[in-house]
């Protein structure tokens, strides 16, 4: 019988079981054994893994998380680490390694590639930043946990009449705060360094009380300033109450949307259709619906096209 692995890389994303759960059964469904390695490229070094039937993904399709740990494993940023993880790999006789994680997890699938390994790569991180994906699994249910995270926040802003900054995850991606803040309301939303202006910002704040908003909701990706000082220096020029919060790991948490639970699946059980055709070291895409693929070589050097509708939206939506 034929033998594939999968693990979960880099940061836990809500729907990785979903997708974990789509190969296990679609593995099992078209006769191959499947392991999963535990803790991702850390497991795979250490040679950890536990074997995976039926009933090890049953009542897994609505947690968070990823019940195969996950790591950040940065010995594998060495290629002799990379070899011994690759000599793992085939000394367990693994035809295909399934890798489901974000751009960084892609990397070290690329390195395992390159010393050949086959590799199927499986988009799973809520930032959406990688670019052979329009979505990624875990970004919706962090979308919708942000959004009601906001909604909360402006409760208490309206009611005290002030401005409240909030900072979100994406690494250097802006997605979740563009859904997010277009989807609250939001009076500015910064997703880059280049786009950020103290100035800027304190300008949407009097706008908004000019036309007198009780509140005003600033939505900024992680990485860009210290928004603790930016409220200081809001609330200096403005003389409006202004709070900062960022809102950390719960975004990371929680029961996966509909939405990543349905891409998930499928993402997982598209992953063993096309191994069992032959079409490995590919990286899987979706559109939210439909599964297609892009080669790995071209995949990891795709870059995000800028969406300018949105600049749009953020323009006249304020
Ligand atoms: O990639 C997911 C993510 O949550 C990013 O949004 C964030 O920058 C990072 O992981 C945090 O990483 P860590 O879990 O290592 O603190």
């Amino acid at each position: 019988m034929k033998k594939l692995a999968i693990l979960t890389s880099g940061g836990d994303a809500p729907g990785m079981n979903a997708a974990i759960r789509g190969a296990v059964r679609a593995a099992l469904f078209e006769n191959y054994e499947i392991i999963g390695i535990l803790d991702g490229y850390k497991g795979l070094y250490n040679n950890e893994y536990i074997r995976l039937s039926h009933r090890s993904v049953a009542e897994k399709l609505n947690h968070g998380g990823t019940f195969l740990g996950t790591s950040r494993f940065d010995l594998f940023k060495n290629d002799a680490n990379v070899i011994r993880a690759a000599e793992n790999i085939k000394g367990l006789g693994i035809e295909c390694l399934i890798v489901i994680g974000g751009e960084g997890s892609y990397l070290g699938a690329y390195s395992l590639y390159k010393h050949g390994v086959k590799v199927v790569c499986l988009p799973g991180t809520i930032d959406n930043d990688i670019a052979s994906t329009k979505y990624t699994i875990g970004f919706d249910t962090a979308v919708n946990t942000v959004v009601e995270a906001i909604d909360k926040i402006k409760d208490s802003s309206n009611s005290h009449n002030r401005c409240s900054i909030v900072e979100v995850m994406g690494r250097n991606c802006g997605d979740i705060a563009l859904k997010a803040g277009i989807s609250t309301g939001a009076e500015a939303i910064i997703t880059k360094k280049s786009e950020f202006s103290c100035d800027a910002i304190v300008e949407a704040v009097k706008e908004g009380n000019n036309l007198h908003k009780r509140n005003t909701i600033i939505v900024i990706t992680e990485n860009i300033c210290n928004v603790l000082d930016l409220a200081q220096y809001v609330e200096k020029e403005t003389n409006i109450e202004t709070r900062a919060q960022i809102l950390g790991y719960i975004q990371r948490g929680g029961v996966p949307s509909a939405m990543d639970r349905y891409i998930g699946s499928g993402l997982g059980a598209k992953a063993i259709s096309l191994i069992k055709d032959n079409q490995t070291n590919i990286c899987l895409g979706t559109n939210g619906f439909e599964f297609y693929y892009t080669p790995i070589e071209e995949a990891i050097k795709a870059t995000k096209p800028h969406n300018n509708y949105v600049d749009y939206l953020k323009l006249v939506l304020k």
